[in-house]
């Protein structure tokens, strides 16, 4: 059956380069074998006519497989990072062109650009962690109840979705710990998204983003923190603003504070004493455990550390109501801020 073997090479060879596969069944190779049969001689018809057929299923096996594969090819993958008209021809997309940053976004790189300014080095955190970042290498003792405050959300196997920025702390102050050895700085801020279980009303989220920041040196004070953070205040609010440090407390920071400052002026409602201030973030005087477990020597090194809420910053900026907003995917809100 040399000549059946010839025509299964030569019909796979055409089948290989066909876009429509169906198109291999009226192939004229296959037609030609079925009318050859009359040339055969009787004694061997039979066996050549079963052979026929037997390609002829063949070849409508590798139709079906294709087809098969070409429906699980419908799937196409799609680039979820692209911009949003690129993955779908739908025409209630809008082209990218029309879309614009998320107000977090533009509010975020403008906070990064000032601390960048002042001389932090920006790092990424991360959206999963464990309880050695979030709680332990933060001075936080086991079962104690300031673990509370920090209620979020734990997987199985213990991993953790960040309830703060300070998660980070540990790592920043590894990493640029040799700055110290040749006598520079450790200067690193770190925004990210954080997660908590949280009751959702206009002021509070369960998805939020943090700026934290990490000041070390030899020598650093209470004073080098309130500088800090009033200068970047005054840049980012664009005006001279008046601060207030009240005690609170933190376990990765003593003495802890509440930092405030002066209502903008935009934002004030009246000339009421409760008008005057806004607690805006966490602050203080970097534990010694917290250093010390990080390797550093809180007997010759010392540092400040804070965590600012951005949506805060933000809603008081632009005057936004409700946080809730922010990650509604509400386009009239989003495209006020084009
Ligand atoms: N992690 C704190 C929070 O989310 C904020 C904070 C307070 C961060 C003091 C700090 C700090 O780095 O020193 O509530």
């Amino acid at each position: 059956m040399e000549q059946i073997d010839d025509a299964r090479k030569h019909l796979r060879h055409t089948f290989e380069g066909l876009a429509d596969k169906r198109a291999i069944l009226r192939a004229p190779e296959l037609r030609a074998l079925f009318d050859g049969i009359r040339e055969i001689a009787p004694e061997k018809r039979g066996e050549y006519g079963q052979a026929v057929n037997a390609l002829k299923q063949e070849v409508q096996g590798w139709v079906d497989e294709s087809e098969q594969l070409s429906e699980s090819d419908d799937v196409t993958p799609i680039d979820i990072t692209a911009p949003m008209d690129i993955n779908g021809s739908m025409p209630q997309f809008l082209p990218a062109s029309q879309g614009s940053q998320h107000p977090l976004t533009t509010e975020m790189n403008d906070i990064c650009d000032i601390y960048q300014r002042m001389g932090f080095v920006v790092e990424e955190s991360r959206e999963i962690d464990d309880d050695y970042h979030m709680f332990g290498s933060l001075n936080f003792p086991e079962d104690h109840p300031a673990r509370d405050d920090y209620d979020t959300f734990m997987t199985e196997e213990g991993l953790i979705a960040p309830a703060h920025t300070s998660t980070m702390q540990n790592r920043v102050l590894k990493k640029y710990a040799d700055n110290l050895k040749n006598g520079e700085p450790i200067a690193v801020v770190v925004p990210d998204r954080v997660f908590r279980n949280e009751d959702l009303d206009a002021t509070h989220e369960h998805t939020f983003y943090q700026i934290e920041g990490v000041y070390v040196n030899k020598g650093v004070n209470v004073g080098n923190l309130i500088a800090t953070l009033s200068s970047f205040m005054n840049e980012y609010f664009g005006q001279e603003l008046k601060t207030k440090l009240q005690p609170f407390y933190f376990p990765f920071t003593e003495p802890s504070f509440e930092f405030a400052i002066e209502r903008p002026d935009v934002l004030k409602k009246d000339d009421s004493e409760e008008q005057k201030w806004l607690e805006l973030l966490g602050c203080g005087m970097i534990h010694p455990n917290v250093l010390r477990e990080a390797g550093i020597d809180p007997e010759v090194y010392t540092g400040f550390a804070w965590g600012n809420g951005i949506e805060r910053m933000v809603m008081m900026k632009h005057g936004i109501e409700d946080v809730r907003h922010f990650e509604s995917a509400n386009l009239k809100f989003l495209r006020q801020f084009r």
